[in-house]
């Protein structure tokens, strides 16, 4: 892969090769102090985060990179003074190695590598993608469960505009009899789009109206906050789908509870001492798969 845009480009040997050594970077993470020693990576974000950033430009200092950064670089950048993200892109690669992007746009990221000489990596596109976040999440499910195919997985949430989901939904389907629950309040289903993505790979998707149409034996339950930012007042409603320790209870010790984080109210705070919950671990494994990814395109 030269860039990396969306979960369509993973294959399932790829993966468990990032697997592999994300797992070695958790165990030794001093034999890779100067692995990128030589590179400077780049990181502009025009969209707010917390966990990506911060894990990706941790992960580029634990591999001995430089790291050049613009948060906020939707004001903060030239961008404010109307400069594209072509010319951004023409200009920032004379300075780096890498690019990492995150954007507003659903397709910012593909149009970067229109011009980029350098590997662009979208860290999230409006609604439309987070294949990072879904590399992240693929190898949490396979470090808890030792398996991804034949789990069954329940995604909560806004099913519409959560970009987490979409990559998820993808990456899912390089694997062999996966089953889907999605559960969503009206209007924030699960577009047809990605219906129709995990038909064509064989996966069954089962729109569900209620918690209570969840298996008790799910494997995962992925829950994501409502997109607000992306909606009016009116769209932003009401009618959030809880779990608390109530729901946890109907399902089994084997059920995973996983979240993109940041949360709202959607998952209730007496979850987080339930062993079931593991938002946390998922976004440290972000560190990680993230130092992988990165030593893998640059080292
Ligand atoms: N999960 C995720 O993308 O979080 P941030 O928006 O904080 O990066």
């Amino acid at each position: 892969m030269k860039h990396l845009i969306s979960s369509e480009q993973f294959t399932t040997d790829l993966l468990h090769e990032l697997f592999v050594l994300a797992d070695q970077m958790k165990s030794n993470p001093r034999d890779f102090d100067d692995a990128l020693k030589h590179k400077v990576v780049a990181t502009l974000f025009y969209e707010p985060s917390t966990r990506t950033r911060l894990s990706f430009e941790s992960a580029v200092q634990r591999l001995g990179a430089k790291l050049i950064s613009t948060e906020n670089a939707r004001e903060m950048s030239s961008a404010i003074k109307g400069e594209n993200i072509h010319d951004s892109i023409r200009v920032v690669q004379g300075y780096c190695d890498a690019i990492i992007v995150r954007h507003y746009e659903n397709d910012a990221a593909l149009k970067a590598t229109e011009v980029a000489r350098v590997p662009i990596i979208n860290a999230g596109g409006g609604t439309g993608e987070h294949p990072t976040q879904a590399l992240l999440d693929l190898y949490t499910i396979y470090s808890f469960k030792q398996r991804i195919s034949g789990i069954k997985i329940a995604v909560l949430g806004d099913l519409k505009n959560g970009r987490t989901i979409h990559s998820l939904l993808k990456g899912l389907a390089l694997y062999s009899d996966i089953e889907v629950f999605g559960l969503s309040r009206k209007g924030l289903e699960l577009p047809d789009e990605y219906i129709h993505y995990l038909r064509d790979k064989g996966i069954t998707y089962h729109a569900i109206s209620s918690l209570e149409d969840i298996p008790a034996s799910i494997d995962v339950l992925y829950h994501t906050r409502t997109q607000t930012e992306r909606m009016n007042g009116e769209e932003a409603g009401s009618g959030e789908i809880i779990i608390d320790q109530a729901v946890m209870n109907r399902f089994s010790d084997q059920s995973l509870l996983m979240h993109p984080l940041p949360r709202n109210q959607e998952i209730s705070a007496d979850v987080d001492s339930d062993p079931r919950a593991i938002y946390f671990k998922q976004s440290e494994n972000g560190l990680f798969i993230r130092m992988a990814l990165l030593y893998s395109y640059l080292g």
